[in-house]
């Protein structure tokens, strides 16, 4: 059973909760870039690929290649998280996770939220100012709760709320390929 994790990170929640992963399912690990270099055929070997990506404006960042991919993997145990600087359980994490992905999308890939947190000093100068917009957009909401608001401005800086704990459910999911398999 071979299980591959791919990822794209900008400023390491996400390369960390992968390594976090790839290291409890005892799985492979490749960049986005790394791995858009592969032939079809590298893939070929998994019995099991989970894709991570960073929660940008309320998606998940590039996972077009994933979900481009995931037709032609119709037999293997595919997963998909999303790193944010949204703690758990808040509204915004149900609607993006909910938007992420198509009904037949859904069918084949188990989605993912894990928290992560917001690394000013690694954004690019360009992201930094796309970032201050959009928690100034989120923060100017009419429907926001005082509870939001507090949120947001925590997020016009930088925090870590990342916890290797996220990663229990993903490892479970993709470890049930493992199970089947020996079952079978
Ligand atoms: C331009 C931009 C947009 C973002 N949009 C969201 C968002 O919609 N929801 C969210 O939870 N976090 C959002 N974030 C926060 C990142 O997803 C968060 O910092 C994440 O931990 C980054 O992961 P990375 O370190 O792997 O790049 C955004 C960050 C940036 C820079």
């Amino acid at each position: 059973m071979k299980t591959l994790i791919i990822y794209t990170s900008q400023t390491g929640f996400t390369k960390r909760y992968a390594e976090w992963l790839a290291d409890r399912v005892g799985g492979d690990l490749l960049d986005l870039k790394d791995a858009q270099k592969k032939s079809d055929s590298f893939f070929d070997d998994y019995d099991a690929i989970c894709y991570g990506g960073w929660a940008m404006a309320e998606k998940i960042s590039k996972i077009k290649w994933f979900l481009d991919k995931a037709p032609s993997w119709e037999n293997k145990r595919l997963a998909a998280f999303c790193v944010g600087g949204t703690p758990n359980g808040e509204p915004q994490v149900d609607s993006l996770l909910q938007n992420a992905l198509t009904d037949q999308q859904r069918e084949q890939i188990k989605l993912f939220y894990c928290q992560g947190g917001m690394n000013y000093e690694k954004m690019s100068a360009p992201t930094r100012i796309a970032m201050k917009m959009f928690v100034s957009a989120l923060r100017n909401k009419k429907d926001a709760t005082e509870e939001q608001k507090k949120m947001f401005d925590r997020m016009a800086s930088s925090y870590d709320i990342s916890d290797v704990k996220y990663i229990e459910p993903i490892a479970a999911y993709l470890r049930g390929a493992e199970e089947e398999e020996s079952a079978s």
